[in-house]
């Protein structure tokens, strides 16, 4: 038996990551989000949905500009951080002993040098849907952190160890379970 419910979002599990933002002569900021996705391979493109209330709105609106910070295990406590207290009233950056990085395709956000990989996006549209406003952004670059690279230079994304987000709860990726196109594939 299934109970009807009323419509709610429970799209799960989702991406959990920080994005930075800054302007010129004000502090960088850090706003953790799970409200993303990605919409689009070529031009590369994702989308970022942001409260109106939040601080960092008026930051990536002003600026448009932004960069994804994919979030490894071990920043999970400094990611749960960023979504619980506002950059209104604190450093986030300074707080958590993160390092503001110059993004090199960007002018004004930076990058989280922590982070593994960081996505840098520029603002291509804002959707005003309701609750939250929906940035989309154009990936212009990709910063990899070199220990991701195995000797052939192909990218081992597991080893970022990377959070992934359920109603609520932060968890580590669990074991693998097949990879693209196994379902098909003769042995
Ligand atoms: C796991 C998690 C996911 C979140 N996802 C979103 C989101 O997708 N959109 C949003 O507007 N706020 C989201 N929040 C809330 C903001 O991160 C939070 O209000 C934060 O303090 C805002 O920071 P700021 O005021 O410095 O911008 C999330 C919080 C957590 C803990």
């Amino acid at each position: 038996m299934k109970q009807n419910w009323k419509p709610g979002n429970l799209l799960n599990p989702t991406p959990v990551v920080m994005l930075s933002c800054g302007l010129p002569g004000e502090k960088p900021n850090i706003i953790t989000l799970a409200w993303v996705g990605t919409v689009c391979s070529e031009p590369p493109m994702l989308s970022v949905s942001i409260r109106k209330e939040r601080f960092s709105h008026r930051i990536v609106k002003e600026s448009g500009e932004f960069v994804v910070n994919l979030v490894p295990a071990a920043l999970t406590k400094a990611c749960d951080f960023c979504g619980v207290r506002s950059g209104r009233d604190l450093d986030k950056f300074q707080t958590l002993g993160l390092t503001a990085e110059k993004a090199p395709n960007l002018t004004q956000a930076p990058l989280i040098a922590e982070c593994p990989v960081n996505l840098e996006c520029r603002v291509e549209q804002v959707l005003e849907l309701g609750s939250h406003d929906m940035f989309i952004g154009r990936i212009v670059g990709v910063q990899v952190d070199d220990t991701l690279l195995d000797g052939k230079g192909a990218l081992k994304l597991d080893r970022a160890n990377l959070v992934v987000y359920s109603h609520g709860e932060y968890f580590r990726p669990g074991s693998l379970l097949g990879r693209f196109g196994y379902s098909v594939r003769k042995k």
